[in-house]
């Protein structure tokens, strides 16, 4: 947990998530229920195969939440109180939703090998150092476990580059870093791409599924 949230906005871009957020907490369901439903719901039916403790990075307002089998205990986190202020309220009656906490991902205060399965959807593009946030993930994974990711991915060609040019400038007021091509994610060692599925709406997102290798 991070008990001083002075240690979070460690930089200005940091601070620019954080009141981004605090701006979107209000009408984040609004805007984002839909457009970014069939990524979430595609995460969790993957995540419902499975078995054992989830956590669920940049848990944002929640919308998630209630689609996981009661079965699963779920952990959540989120750099924003302010988003995390609305997931409480739509699980206050659930159980196996265990903890939802205000972290960093960049920098998750669990041990390694802690989750059997982590999940972060639309969240890589938002961070600061996307780099940092993949690798904690990872880290905290058990070996054998699973890390799934919801994502746009940007690309070099074609109508979305020149729409990820376009939307740069704004990146900083929207909270959203558009560039963030896929490449950065399958080159790393321990983690095995077992699924790539294309997301609506027009397949703007993608889903990747990996499990964590034993070494
Ligand atoms: C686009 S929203 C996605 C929220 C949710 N996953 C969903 O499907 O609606 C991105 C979320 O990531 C959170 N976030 C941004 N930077 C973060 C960080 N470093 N650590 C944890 N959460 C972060 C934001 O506060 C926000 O709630």
């Amino acid at each position: 947990m991070v008990d001083n949230p002075g240690q979070i906005v460690r930089k200005l871009d940091d601070a620019a998530v954080l009141a981004a957020y605090a701006r979107w907490a209000p009408v984040y369901d609004m805007f984002f229920r839909i457009p970014l439903y069939w990524g979430r719901r595609a995460a969790v039916r993957h995540v419902n195969e499975l078995d054992g403790h989830v956590l669920e990075a940049g848990v944002g307002t929640g919308m998630s939440l209630p689609l996981y089998k009661d079965r699963l205990k779920i952990t959540g986190i989120d750099i924003s109180e302010e988003m995390l202020k609305k997931a409480r309220k739509k699980v206050s009656h659930r159980p196996n939703i265990d903890d939802l906490q205000v972290m960093d991902a960049g920098r998750l205060s669990y041990p390694d090998n802690h989750f059997d399965v982590v999940v972060a959807m639309y969240v890589i593009t938002v961070v600061p150092d996307p780099d940092k946030v993949v690798q904690e993930l990872e880290r905290v994974t058990k070996p054998g476990g699973t890390v799934i990711l919801v994502n746009h991915f940007s690309t070099d060609t074609g109508p979305w580059s020149v729409f990820e040019q376009g939307l740069k400038k704004f990146g900083h007021r929207l909270g959203w870093n558009p560039e963030f091509p896929r490449s950065r994610i399958l080159g790393r060692t321990r983690l095995q791409l077992e699924i790539e599925e294309s997301v609506p709406p027009l397949r703007l997102f993608t889903l990747l599924k990996f499990r964590k290798r034993s070494s």
